[in-house]
């Protein structure tokens, strides 16, 4: 046959172009897009004129990650791409934690180890570097970065985590040095301590005062020394999880002094608020299930992370997937029922409904258009953490990773609920949700993991993707509505 799978009557949305074609692919890659492809073909699946967009690439998903606590994340590597899959995510990218005292190569072993046979879609990894010694800076890191593993993140707050000002220069200039791209987690570690301290002392202890020990101005000035310190080093930075205002207007005011500094945002500062750590009923604890850091703020906020989303500020939209059980004693609540908000793990899972929210509200509700759509969730994260072209886009080239969309008439939006998603994670933050799209059909290197509702993969189809060199992103004006 000259292709494997021909996916007929696509129309095919990237971030720069839209036009309707047939798709040829031939072991896992795209390798003819035309109008009325000829030629034989093993299978062919007729998209029938349904919107057809990259497979999303995840670019912030913890997967089975040790803990300090002895927290359990719900998720290892085949229940975690199973989810990412099912809501039309081909790639993901988790992270390789570096334990204090222990080695970044010692990391990079155990999550291979942890990834190899499981993940059921591709994956890299970017290190965590949360012991900066001058071995790490100046043999691991250069080593590592040689070997594709092209980006990391560092933590200016979290005990077992953090980096000093001094340490994060010096993984920034190794960065800058040798050409990866830094990720920072962006809150002053003291003032969440000393008002952690005051809130305890005070008996404001509930999941809700998560929120009140991380206000907006404990990320803006950990969000303006991590540009200052970017600019003084002279590299690139990615600000993580961006909650809100203040943290929106430190990168603004950076990229008006031309500074590279980019900025990622997640599903959960667009949908939840501060409301969702509030107990429900006589369920005191129900608030744990939205803890996560930085915590969800206000109405006000979430259209600030919109508009953000519209006028070109933000670089990628990301899950930070982080799931931990609400029931069962290795997750939320590891501590107890009781539990003060300290002891509470943080994190909430949304790897599989990160692209159905997003196309849903943002494209459908009119907010974003469709090329900026899977400029921030596929395109861009490709870009900046070296997998582009392989990853994407759709040309011809390209591994053969596709999302073909149901898109629900208005008045036959679907409710979002746990019982309809893939990872081991006993509830979803956004339950009862109103959902415009869910993917149909998504290929993986041309293999079909998910359609019409089910899940055809197989642990360990999914390959480890070295990372080439950080690429500039693009950044459509993107002002103009979709249809
Ligand atoms: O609360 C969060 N976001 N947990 C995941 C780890 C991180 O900081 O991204
Ligand atoms: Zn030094
Ligand atoms: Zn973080
Ligand atoms: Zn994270």
């Amino acid at each position: 046959d000259t292709y494997d799978l021909i996916v007929k009557n696509a129309d095919i949305a990237t971030s720069g172009d839209r036009y309707q074609a047939d798709i040829g692919i031939r072991a896992g890659r795209i390798v003819a897009i035309a109008k009325d492809l000829s030629g034989e073909a093993g299978e062919v699946i007729d998209a029938l004129g349904r919107l057809v967009t990259p497979g999303g690439v995840d670019g912030h998903v913890h997967l089975d990650q040790p803990t300090s606590d002895g927290a359990v994340f719900s998720d290892d590597f085949f229940t975690g791409t199973r989810s990412a899959a099912c809501g039309g995510t081909t790639t993901v990218i988790p992270f390789a934690a570096q334990q204090k005292g222990h080695s970044l190569q010692e990391a990079v072993d155990d999550y291979h180890r942890r990834a190899d046979g499981k993940a059921v879609i591709d994956y890299a990894f970017h290190l965590i570097v949360s012991d900066a010694t001058h071995t790490v800076t100046r043999e691991e890191l250069p080593r590592l970065i040689g070997q594709g593993y092209t980006s990391l993140k560092i933590y200016m707050t979290y005990d077992d985590m953090k980096l000093g000002d001094r340490q994060i220069i010096e993984v920034l200039a190794t960065a800058r040095q040798h050409g990866a791209m830094t990720m920072v987690h962006a809150e002053n570690s003291d003032c969440i301590g000393w008002l952690t301290e005051h809130l305890l002392a005070a008996g404001l202890a509930a999941p809700s005062y998560h929120g009140n020990s991380r206000p907006m101005v404990v990320e803006r000035e950990a969000t303006h020394r991590a540009i200052a310190l970017s600019e003084l080093v002279d590299t690139p930075i990615l600000i993580v999880h961006v909650s809100g205002q203040e943290a929106v207007e430190q990168i603004h005011w950076a990229r008006g002094r031309g500074l590279p500094i980019y900025a990622e945002t997640c599903p959960q500062y667009l949908f939840l608020s501060a409301d969702d750590l509030q107990p429900q009923g006589d369920d005191h604890a129900h608030g744990m299930r939205c803890i996560c850091s930085p915590p969800p703020r206000d109405k006000g906020n979430q259209q600030v992370i919109w508009n953000g989303l519209a006028n070109g500020l933000f670089t990628i939209v990301s899950s930070d997937h982080a799931p931990f059980n609400y029931h069962g004693p290795q997750g939320k609540r590891l501590a107890g029922e009781q539990a003060p908000f300290n002891q509470v793990p943080n994190g909430i899972p949304g790897v599989e409904t990160r692209l159905p929210l997003l196309l849903s509200e943002g494209v459908l509700g009119g907010r974003i258009d469709i090329h900026r759509f899977v400029e921030l969730t596929s395109t861009n994260p490709a870009r900046l953490y070296g997998l582009y072209p392989k990853k994407g886009t759709i040309a011809v080239g390209s591994d053969a990773d596709l999302v073909v969309w149901n898109l629900f008439e208005p008045g036959q939006e679907q409710v979002l609920s746990h019982a309809m998603l893939h990872s081991a994670c006993d509830y979803t933050p956004y339950e009862g949700q109103a959902l415009r799209c869910w993917p149909a059909l998504t290929l993986s290197r041309g293999r079909t993991v998910w359609r019409d509702g089910v899940f055809t993969a197989q642990a360990g189809d999914g390959q480890f993707q070295p990372c080439l060199r950080p690429r500039e992103p693009v950044t459509g004006s993107a002002l103009a509505k979709w249809l």
